[in-house]
């Protein structure tokens, strides 16, 4: 038997598989399974309260899973789909509620990657959050999914993740009268692509990022590795080392560097790969920011899952 065909015989019977996808491994279940859902949690020990995105293969089946599918959502699908966005829309009601934590909406999102595209025909949706544990970096390579969760999990190994963090999570929402576009979690698309992107399709549409972390499982803290990241804004780093060892009540006597260089999509395709990389050996890990890295928007979702595996900043 194939890989893939074991890993579809699985996810029939109920269990979990991890899955590659451009952005990140997903830890997979399928939607009809409410063993299998219920698996994802608990392997993962996530709690019920985050809800997990549904994977499909095509817009058809995007559409079959909800049951409003305006031409905002088809104009985003046809342009960014297969790839790093995930589409928020009314789910169907007889959706397992495990699936969206009990919300009316549901996140849905085509990865781009052969292995998984070809698995998804077989299925009406694959549930997968991030193949690791809650609030633990997000895995980028088969190895990382295999020492998060050991033997217990299939993984079907696609190789290194070229997006490297996770996609785009943008709902349709109604203000005034007219849609809206708003940006839940920042991601390889930023706002103001969507924004051009809806543009071009003669569908002229406020685009923008969400202020307060609306969707659900948007923690403060998350992708934390086992030692500290240590952020410099606007200190120098002898400053952020007094300050953080002060704050932390930590001495550090063994700093990693790690410098994101100035190609965001570069700097993204091996975030989460570095964290990994510098953790032994190091009981800190110091990243100084630029101006640049700061404020430009190509760099937002890269700046949210720095702070977010931030310990200290300055
Ligand atoms: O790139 C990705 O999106 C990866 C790969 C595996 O596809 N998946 C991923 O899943 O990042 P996860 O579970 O780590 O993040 C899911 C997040 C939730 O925490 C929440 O913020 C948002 O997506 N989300 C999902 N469904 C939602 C909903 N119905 N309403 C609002 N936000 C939702
Ligand atoms: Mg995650």
């Amino acid at each position: 038997m194939s890989l893939l065909d074991e890993a579809r015989r699985r996810l029939k019977a109920g269990d979990v598989v991890a899955i590659p996808t451009e952005t990140v491994y997903g830890l997979a279940a399928d939607i009809q399974q409410d063993a299998g859902l219920k698996r994802v949690f608990s392997v993962k020990e996530r709690p019920f309260f985050d809800p997990l995105i549904v994977h499909i293969d095509s817009i058809d089946k995007a559409r079959a899973l909800t049951t409003e599918w305006t031409e905002i959502h088809q104009a985003l699908a046809l342009k960014c789909w297969p790839g790093p966005l995930t589409l928020i829309a009314p789910k169907l009601p007889n959706m397992n509620p495990l699936i969206t934590s009990g919300l009316t909406e549901v996140g849905l999102r085509c990865p781009r990657h052969p292995l998984t595209l070809e698995l998804l025909k077989d299925f009406d949706g694959l549930a997968a959050p991030s193949a690791n544990k809650f609030g633990k970096t997000s895995p980028t390579t088969a190895e990382h999914v295999r020492g998060e969760f050991g033997e217990t999990v299939l993984v079907l190994d696609g190789g290194a993740c070229d997006v490297g963090i996770e996609s785009t999570v943008a709902a349709v929402v109604r203000a005034g009268g007219r849609w809206k576009v708003m940006v839940y979690r920042p991601g390889f698309y930023t706002a103001a692509t969507l924004h051009d992107i809806l543009e071009n399709a003669g569908l002229p549409t406020e685009t923008s990022y969400a202020e307060s972390p609306v969707a659900p499982g948007q923690l403060e803290h998350h992708y934390m590795p086992p030692i500290p990241v240590l952020v410099g804004e606007k200190v120098d780093v002898h400053e952020l080392l007094e300050a953080s060892q002060k704050k932390l009540k930590k001495t550090f006597h063994a700093q990693a560097r790690l410098d994101l260089g100035s190609d965001p999509a570069l700097a993204a395709r091996t975030f989460y790969q570095s964290l990994r990389d510098l953790t032994p050996g190091h009981d800190a890990i110091i990243v100084m920011l630029t101006a640049e890295q700061r404020k430009d928007e190509n760099w937002r979702a890269l700046m949210n899952r720095l702070y977010k595996a931030a310990s200290f900043r300055a």
